[in-house]
C-alpha cells in the first residue's frame, strides 16, 4: 500500500488514486472560494448576533434570526429543543447513510458589554462574551456552503443551533431529548464543534485528543449554628469554626482518594459569614464546584463531599442545608477522529495551522454529545494584539479576531468531506 494515500486501507489502483487527488484537489480550492465569497456575509451576520444577544433558554429573537437567514438562501429548518433550531441536509451525490452532526451554541452571558465597538450589545446586561456568535454565525456559513456543494457528496448533515450551553442543566440534554433527532441518533457516526479561544492566536487551530474538558458540579451549603457574643462562644455553635473544619476536610476527598493520576479539582469560592469581630453569626453560606475527568470517581466523589459536608457539622451540633447541582459530564474527543482531523487540517492549511493542546479544566456542554457519539470538540484561536483581541472569555471586553472565520469555516468543512468520504484519500 502507497505510504500517503489510503487513509481507510482500501486498495484502490493507481488510476483512483489519482483521480481521487484531483477530485480533492479541486475541491479545496472550491471550497476556499466558497469561504472567501462568504466571508463578509459571516461577519455581519456575526455581529447582528452580537448586537442582539440572549440568555440561556430565551434565544427567540436568534432562533428566528437564524431561520430567517436560512430562508434566504433556500435551506429549510425547523425548531429545535424550544429555542434551537435544526438544518438536516442531504448531499446528492448517491446513497449513504453515513450521518455527521455539526453543533453551534447560541446563547449569551449575563454580563454588560464594555466595549466601544459599532455593533456591541444592544440589550442592558447582556452580551456573546463567550464567542457563540461566532459559532452561530461560523455554521451558517458552512450549512450555506455545504448547500451549494450538496451535489459533491453523499450522506447526511446535521446542523444543530443549540440554545443554552451556559446553564445547568445545558441545552445539549434538550437537544438529544428532541423527537426530531431520533431518525438520526442510530446513525449519528461524529459530531464536530469548535468553541474559539483567545489563549491561541487567530488563524490558529488547537486540538486535544482524548479527554479534553472537565465534569463540573456545584455545591450550594449553608451551615446553620447558633450565633452570639464572641466572648462567650461556649453558649453558642459557632458556623465559622465549623466551616472552617469542613473546608480543610472537603480537600482530603481530593488528596486522599483521587486517584493521582486522575485530575480532580475541589474549590470553594464563596464563603460568606455575616457577623462581626465581636459577633459569632448564626449561619455560613458556602458554594464550591467539583471538576474532573472520570465519570465513575465523579460518582464517589460526589457521595464522600456530600457525606462529609452532612457529617462534619452534625458533629458539632449544627444543621445543614445542602443543593447540589449536578452539571455535565467530562469532554472526550474521540482519538481517532481528532488524529484525522489534525491530519486534514495540516494537509489543507499547513502544519503549523494545528496544535495539540492539553486538558483543560472548563466544563461544556458538548460533553453529551461526546458521551454518546464519536466526537470532536477543538478551539478556535481569535487572539490578535494589534486589533486588541486579548480579553479572557466571560469578560466584559471580550472581542474577537474575525478573521478567523476563514479558518474556522474551512476547517469544519475539509473535516466533514473528510468524514462524507470514508474512502478518502489523502492530498
Ligand atoms: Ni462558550
Amino acid at each position: 500500500m502507497e505510504k500517503s494515500n489510503l487513509v481507510l486501507g482500501l486498495n484502490y489502483g493507481n488510476g483512483f488514486v489519482l483521480l481521487c487527488k484531483i477530485f480533492l484537489v479541486m475541491l479545496k480550492e472550491q471550497i476556499n472560494q466558497l469561504v472567501a465569497q462568504a466571508f463578509e456575509e459571516v461577519v455581519n451576520l456575526r455581529r447582528h448576533l452580537h448586537a442582539h444577544p440572549e440568555l440561556s433558554f430565551h434565544e427567540y429573537e436568534t432562533a428566528r434570526f437564524i431561520q430567517d437567514t436560512l430562508k434566504d438562501w433556500g435551506i429549510s429548518s425547523q425548531p429545535m429543543a424550544g429555542t434551537g433550531v435544526l438544518v438536516v441536509l442531504k448531499g446528492t451525490k448517491g446513497e449513504s447513510a453515513t450521518c455527521i452532526a455539526l453543533r453551534a451554541d447560541i446563547d449569551a452571558l449575563p454580563i454588560q458589554e464594555q466595549s466601544d465597538l459599532p455593533f456591541s450589545s444592544t440589550k442592558e446586561g447582556i452580551m456573546h462574551a463567550c464567542g457563540h456568535d461566532f459559532h452561530t454565525a461560523n455554521l451558517l456559513g458552512v450549512c450555506r456552503i455545504l448547500h451549494d456543494l450538496k451535489a459533491e457528496f453523499a450522506g447526511t448533515v446535521l446542523f444543530l443551533f443549540q440554545p443554552a450551553e451556559e446553564k445547568i442543566p445545558g441545552g445539549a440534554l434538550t437537544v438529544l431529548a428532541d423527537p426530531v433527532l431520533i431518525p438520526y441518533l442510530d446513525r449519528i457516526e461524529a459530531v464536530l464543534g469548535l468553541h474559539v479561544s483567545p489563549k491561541i492566536p487567530s488563524g490558529k487551530l488547537a486540538v486535544c485528543p482524548g479527554k479534553f474538558m472537565a465534569s463540573s458540579d456545584e455545591f450550594y451549603i449553608q451551615i446553620k449554628g447558633k450565633g452570639g457574643h464572641a466572648a462567650e462562644p461556649q453558649l453558642g455553635i459557632d458556623p465559622v469554626m465549623i466551616t472552617a473544619q469542613l473546608l480543610t476536610t472537603l480537600q482530603q476527598v481530593v488528596s486522599r482518594y483521587a486517584d493521582p493520576k486522575v485530575p480532580s479539582v475541589l474549590s470553594f469560592g464563596r464563603v460568606i459569614a455575616n457577623g462581626a469581630a465581636n459577633v459569632i453569626p448564626d449561619e455560613v453560606s458556602i458554594a464550591g464546584t467539583f471538576r474532573t475527568v472520570d465519570e465513575a470517581w465523579r460518582q464517589k466523589a460526589l457521595t464522600r463531599i456530600e457525606d462529609t459536608i452532612q457529617g462534619i457539622p452534625a458533629i458539632f451540633g449544627a444543621e445543614v442545608a445542602l443543593e447540589v447541582r449536578r452539571g455535565y459530564p467530562f469532554l472526550h474527543n474521540n482519538e481517532q477522529l481528532a488524529e484525522r482531523f489534525i491530519t486534514v487540517v495540516a494537509n489543507a492549511e499547513g502544519p503549523d495551522s494545528i496544535e495539540r493542546t492539553t486538558l483543560w479544566m472548563a466544563a461544556e456542554d458538548f460533553a453529551y454529545y461526546s458521551q454518546r457519539f464519536p466526537s470532536l470538540f477543538y478551539l478556535v484561536g481569535i487572539y490578535n494584539e494589534a486589533k486588541n483581541c486579548v480579553s479572557g472569555l466571560h469578560t466584559s471586553t471580550f472581542r474577537v479576531d474575525e478573521d478567523a472565520f476563514t479558518i474556522a469555516m474551512r476547517s469544519l468543512l475539509n473535516g466533514v468531506f473528510d468524514l462524507l468520504a470514508k474512502d478518502t484519500v489523502t492530498i
